[in-house]
């Protein structure tokens, strides 16, 4: 059984200066709720109990959000505000939180191989705690990934791709397709920020993975790559040149990838949430609309 999430936050976010210079991106509100809330929530959904976060400078609010605050909930009983203690259900979430710091940021794939000495050779998903998979957490992606790893036994990997503009390719990790099996296909190669003319398809890699442990053995042979970083993609691209087996799994189209990690992605991805909010929705929409009359 696959229960332990790896929840890489300790990116600095540079993108996102000067809103990141003392908050986590992972934590920027996105209508009601922090990022890395969402991405919690869906791995509890998907049937994921473990989390375990890379931190890093800066990113303690990461850990105080998901404490259980016993202190808020007695002064929200005792000043008569218990309607609000709703909206804390979620340190009540059927999880557990463990937290490793990555001590000097080497990029994601050297913020992955931090947990090596937790994850002691089991099967684990990666999810970036900047990205939310679906609104309103009701993607299923990691589920349908879990249960393709634990059909195929010689499966060493399994990833989530989202078809993105051809325009676009030239920012992401993109898949090489191989057999299609409808569900999910073989994945031949993956070729981090091809041009647009060299793309092999337009699926992207989207946050999401399922690895093997074997795994480490290849990120910690892999070199530092663009900006001195440790890059996932180099290392699964060498586990697929070695003929071990990655499969494919593209995203639904209720599972849009909201990527926080720059401005554009993350002022869509606010209003969008802002506009489906149950309560303040409507009213959002109607601004925006005489906004956009005027
Ligand atoms: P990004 O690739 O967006 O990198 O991280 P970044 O460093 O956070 O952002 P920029 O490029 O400076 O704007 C994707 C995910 O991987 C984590 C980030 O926290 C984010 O959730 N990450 C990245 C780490 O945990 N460690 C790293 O060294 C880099």
């Amino acid at each position: 059984m696959i229960d332990l999430a790896v929840i890489p936050v300790a990116g600095r976010g540079t993108r996102l200066l000067p809103l990141t210079k003392s908050q986590p991106k992972e934590m920027l509100p996105v209508a009601g709720k922090p990022v890395v809330q969402y991405v919690v929530e869906e791995l509890i959904r998907s049937g994921v109990h473990r989390m375990l976060f890379i931190t890093g400078a800066g990113k303690t609010a990461i850990e105080n959000h998901f404490d259980i605050d016993n202190e808020l909930i007695d002064s929200l009983r005792a000043t008569g505000k218990e309607e609000l203690l709703a909206e804390l259900a979620f340190e009540r979430e059927d999880a557990d939180y463990f937290y490793l710091r990555q001590r000097r940021q080497l990029g994601l794939g050297h913020a992955v191989l931090c947990a090596e000495p937790f994850v002691r050779g089991q099967r684990f998903v990666v999810a970036l705690g900047d990205s939310i998979i679906g609104r309103g957490s009701e993607s299923k992606i990691v589920k349908r990934m879990v249960d393709l790893f634990e059909k195929h036994g010689d499966v060493k990997g399994v990833i989530a791709f989202e078809e993105v503009p051809r325009d676009e390719v030239f920012q992401y990790g993109i898949a090489q397709p191989g057999r299609d099996h409808g569900e999910f296909f073989e994945l031949d190669d993956i070729v981090e920020k091809p041009s647009i003319e060299d793309a092999p398809s337009c699926m992207a890699v989207a946050a999401r993975y399922v690895f093997s442990a074997e795994i480490f053995e290849y990120l910690r042979n892999t070199q530092p790559g663009k900006g001195d970083e440790i890059q996932l993609t180099d290392a699964i691209r060498r586990m697929v040149h070695d003929k071990k087996r990655f499969l494919g799994v593209p995203l639904s189209p209720v599972e849009t990838r909201y990527d926080i990690g720059n401005f554009e992605s993350y002022f869509t991805a606010f209003t969008e949430f802002a506009l489906a909010d149950p309560t303040y929705g409507p009213a959002v929409r109607q601004h925006l609309k005489k906004l956009l009359d005027r």
